[in-house]
């Protein structure tokens, strides 16, 4: 999978050489790359941003290096999705990540500031399969710690990013319940006990108890999951 960032701090990105999304692009699998938004700039200050038209509090990011990057970046067959990180786009889940982790290229469009001139949007829409997507009900100072959150959530679902693919099968989110609590060595603690079943090697009794301790966790602390 292809996947790039147009940002104005392509160091934000640095963090994706460590651990597996490093590793993947090392094997190939995860082919990323940070685009500076201020090489398709052509003044001497290479500016990107300019006062919102009707007034109003702080700048907006100028529609002509977001159009020149992205005529550059977006496939003319229409085969690229674009991901717009926006407080005020779709809620990003586990469903959605999965969606992504299907296709061949993704590009993400990271604002600062108070975001980014509409039309940018409204062009790119006719170019490529455009998404608005948010992280959560907060506001970030700009789209690329989104975007980080976004492609590790991604990327990981790949076939061969994570080396142990049944570890993505029990995770939360993955059958709607958040997952259920885990424990390893010793199995006395501080006086906690790791709970008797773990220990009894009945592995349908503790499929059950698990399955139990998810639904209990989830009605208490995301009962939203479950309507
Ligand atoms: N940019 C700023 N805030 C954001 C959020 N909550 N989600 C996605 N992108 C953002």
């Amino acid at each position: 999978m292809k996947i790039q960032a147009v940002t104005i701090f392509p160091e934000f990105f640095d963090v994706l050489d460590i651990s597996l999304l490093g590793k993947a692009q090392e094997q190939n699998i995860l082919d990323f790359s940070a685009v500076n938004l201020r090489d398709y700039t052509h003044d001497k200050h290479r500016t990107v941003d300019d006062s919102p038209y009707g007034g109003g509090a702080g700048m907006l990011m100028k529609a002509e290096p977001w159009g020149e990057a992205l005529d550059e970046l977006l496939a003319k067959d229409g085969s690229t999705v674009l991901v717009v990180p926006t407080p005020a786009g779709e809620l990003f889940n586990q469903e959605l990540a999965a969606e992504l982790a299907t296709k061949e290229h993704i590009v993400f469009a990271c604002g600062r500031y108070e975001g980014i001139d509409q039309r940018v949007f409204d062009w790119a829409a006719t170019k490529s399969e455009m998404k608005m997507i948010s992280l959560g009900d907060y506001v970030l100072n700009g789209g690329e710690v989104a975007a980080l959150a976004m492609i590790e959530a991604i990327a990981r679902l790949i076939p061969g990013v994570i080396g142990n693919a049944e570890s993505l099968v029990e995770e939360s989110h993955s059958n709607g319940l958040l997952e259920y609590p885990s424990y390893t060595k010793p199995a006395i603690w501080r006086d906690l006990e790791v709970p008797e079943v773990l220990r009894s090697g009945n592995h349908a009794e503790i499929a059950k108890w698990r399955l139990e301790q998810a639904i209990e966790r989830t009605k208490r602390i995301r009962p939203d999951l479950l309507d």
